[in-house]
């Protein structure tokens, strides 16, 4: 037994299914989940020594790679000054201005400790605000795990066979409605079932959960227009795209100011941060300017805030790093679609930048009926195949593919030479 292997055992004694998050487990592609010892630029080292190329860079926040030395040294000079106050920062300041800045739609900003939290509270604010209690998600979507969010839900819900959780109450259910991604006529028709009840919609803009699957405009523009006419507060969960796609998310590329967002992941710079903000109208509903509550010991967290503050100053500083994601990115497409031209496949992949998916289907996904016509058996080989050559891929085939800035050509050109072997073997 290797020391993964033991620290495995040992976890599935004390830890539910060993891991501290489900999609962490290896369960949906075989094997034992590697334990990690540290993670430098594009590479993570295990507690065996193996190196990886690591493409999942903690599930999206790392998009300069692993312990930039920008944040490092953020977060130490933060550590000097104390690591909670629970009264606040200038630092919470500059991080509320610094959002509203790069991202022109978050008039007002509450931070919070996680993408779930920043969710959540959300849709409490939009329910607040507009008096409404319903609210609309898409089947694969995944914002967390909320109770009301774990109805038809992507990512490891939908990995592992349970989109809807026990455990949520049918109380907690009969507010969730769930519409078809892409599809206007699914949004069109329980609008008109639940004429004024509906308080939000909430859309990943670009879905990163059931694989990365664009948006459609003309969905998006007519999803808009109704959400303005019926008084539905439009939310975009931005937990994964926010800060990834573009600098201003992905309402600067879709050219579309939501209602309100949400954040995560790369908005902490590697430590638990979220966000959610919008409309200054909306907004101030929110405790204790308005009466609807949303409180967290830890939000704003002073070495959180560091993190998160030098990681969006430096991607506010250096905008020609996007340039550079999507050229690297560019570059594992069109090294991948290499492979498979010379293997005679045509396995579907999408792409929004640095976020890619390979779909074992040879239907072109769209949406999430095609999204599922996934062979995950095969996504299971060809996963194990890639981490037999040192390749770290999301140990589930509904997830998205992260490129940092610290991939180097190399790291590139052995994924691209991997994936040709890896394809080799399997199909
Ligand atoms: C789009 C989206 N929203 C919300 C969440 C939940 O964030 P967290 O895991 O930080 O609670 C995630 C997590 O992957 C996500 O991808």
């Amino acid at each position: 037994m290797n020391r993964s292997e033991q620290l495995f055992e040992q976890a599935k004694k004390l830890i539910p299914g060993g891991v501290n998050s489900p999609v962490r487990a290896f369960k949906s592609v075989g094997g034992n989940p590697v334990f990690m010892q540290s993670g430098r630029g594009s590479k993570m080292y295990d507690v065996d020594n193996n190196e990886y190329i690591d493409y999942i860079g903690s599930w999206g926040p790392h998009l300069f790679g692993h312990n930039p030395d920008f944040i490092k040294s953020a977060l130490l000079e933060a550590v000097d000054n104390g690591t909670s106050f629970g009264a606040p920062t200038e630092l919470e300041v500059k991080m509320a201005k610094l959002i509203s800045e790069l991202v022109p739609s978050m008039e007002m900003v509450r931070m919070v400790n996680s993408g779930t939290e920043a969710t959540m509270s959300a849709v409490r604010a939009a329910r607040g605000y507009t008096g409404k209690e319903k609210f609309i998600k898409f089947e694969g979507c995944y914002h967390g795990h909320a109770d009301y969010f774990l109805i038809k839900a992507g990512s490891g819900a939908l990995t592992f066979g349970v989109p809807t959780s026990p455990g949520v109450t049918i109380g907690n259910a009969v507010d969730t409605l769930i519409a078809d991604y892409n599809d206007i006529g699914s949004i069109k028709n329980l609008v008109a079932a639940n004429k004024n009840q509906i308080a939000a919609v909430i859309i990943e803009p670009v879905a990163g959960n059931m694989g990365v699957v664009k948006m459609n405009e003309g969905f998006l523009k007519e999803l808009k227009e109704i959400c303005e006419e019926e008084k539905i507060v439009l939310i975009f969960d931005e937990v994964m795209t926010g800060f990834r796609v573009a600098k201003g998310g992905a309402q600067e590329i879709l050219g579309v100011k939501p209602d309100l967002s949400t954040f995560g992941k790369i908005i902490g710079g590697g430590l638990p941060v979220g966000a959610f903000g919008g409309k200054k109208e909306i907004m101030e509903i929110i405790s204790p300017s308005g009466p609807v509550y949303q409180a967290g010991t830890l939000s704003g967290n002073p070495l959180a805030m560091s993190a998160g503050y030098a990681a969006l100053t430096y991607l506010k500083e250096h905008p020609e790093i996007y340039t550079l994601l999507e050229e690297k990115s560019k570059y594992l497409e069109d090294g991948f679609a290499e492979n498979q031209k010379s293997l005679g496949k045509k396995f579907a992949f999408n792409r929004v930048g640095s976020m890619m998916t390979l779909f074992f289907t040879e239907q072109k996904v769209l949406d999430f009926n095609s999204a599922v016509s996934s062979d995950t058996a095969l996504y299971g080989k060809f996963f194990n195949e890639m981490l037999k050559r040192g390749i770290y891929l999301a140990p589930a085939q509904f997830e998205a593919m992260f490129v940092s800035t610290a991939h180097t050509k190399e790291d590139l050109e052995k994924t691209v030479k991997a994936q040709y072997e890896a394809l080799k073997e399997i199909v």
